[in-house]
């Protein structure tokens, strides 16, 4: 029996009462997944679970997913290491808001992080709740949103966007850049269906999307910023912090995430998978959607 601690009013819980070391019965992962549905993310300490067991939790969520760009851990194709040293200068990966390679045909459903070493401060990471965002975004950005894409690209890894060297997060994780390929414009819907909830959701982030569909950058940057700043709202955020064996698991398509790069001088070590899900064209939502839901006090 698994006992959830909500962690805010509308994000984040921690889970009590799973092993994940041992085998993810039918039941262990319909729970997790329940939970994972209700919460957006969900978070399960002193598990200190092996790649292997972090593999098998990943699968029982979906098809495990190889994402681009990012130089897989050696030997371990599905498992990326999420590292920065004590001493390493600049960003950190992941240190902008953005959902996990939204530019992708197929992004990950979800994502799961297992925490192995953490600082003794900071290192926390923020997650958003897209869909408290869209309930709460006023009606003429929903109206302006529905039903249209968003332009995503690969800035990080790209050639146009990429940041300058300096600038630059991940000097630990081997991530590849100046990749023309990158730069190539994939639409999504600016709006989704949860395919469990049923409950609609932005589907945007400052990291990789560069304009609205119809809509030059310069015209976008102002409607992009303004829900930007609504999506990241406190009232929608949780702020995790960590402890070595802590596992989180989110659902990439229903949030917007942040590493908070604060604790220079200390090791920071996470071992990332993900997994699949439907594709976001199919999750698109429309005006009759928008129109059906029930409206929120
Ligand atoms: C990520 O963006 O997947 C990494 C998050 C983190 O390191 O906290």
């Amino acid at each position: 029996m698994l006992n959830e601690k909500r962690l805010t009013g509308t994000i984040g819980a921690e889970i009590d009462g799973a092993d994940l070391s041992g085998p993810i019965t039918d039941n262990l992962a319909a729970a997790l997944r329940d939970a994972l549905s209700r919460h957006h993310v969900i978070f399960v300490r002193g598990q200190h679970i092996t790649l292997e067991q972090q593999k098998a939790l990943t699968a029982s969520f979906g098809t495990i997913l190889q994402v681009p760009y990012v130089e897989p851990l050696e030997g371990e194709p599905d498992v990326i290491r999420v590292f920065k040293a004590a001493d390493e200068p600049g960003g950190v990966f992941g240190g902008g808001w953005h959902t996990d390679f939204s530019f992708i045909e197929r992004p990950p459903a979800g994502s799961v992080l297992n925490a192995t070493t953490t600082p003794p401060h900071g290192g926390d990471t923020i997650w958003a709740s897209q869909s408290e965002a869209w309930n709460a975004l006023p009606d003429p950005l929903k109206s302006l949103l529905i039903g249209r894409d968003a332009i995503h690209v690969g800035k990080p890894y790209g050639v146009k966007w990429s940041p300058p060297v300096k600038e630059r997060a991940g000097a630990s994780m081997n991530l590849v850049r100046g990749d023309p390929g990158a730069d190539e414009e994939r639409g999504h819907p600016a709006v989704l269906r949860h395919p469990v909830t049923g409950r609609l959701m932005l589907f945007l982030n400052p990291t990789y999307v560069s304009r609205l569909d119809g809509m030059t950058e310069e015209e976008s940057r102002p409607v992009l910023d303004a829900v930007q700043a609504h999506a990241t709202r406190p009232e929608f955020c949780c702020r995790f912090r960590w402890t070595p064996g802590t596992v989180a698991i989110w659902d990439n398509l229903a949030t917007q995430h942040y590493a908070v790069n604060d604790y220079s001088g200390h090791d920071r070590l996470m071992y990332r998978t993900t997994f699949a899900g439907p594709t976001p064209r199919e999750l698109a939502a429309n005006r009759t959607d928008m129109e059906a839901e029930p409206a929120i006090a």
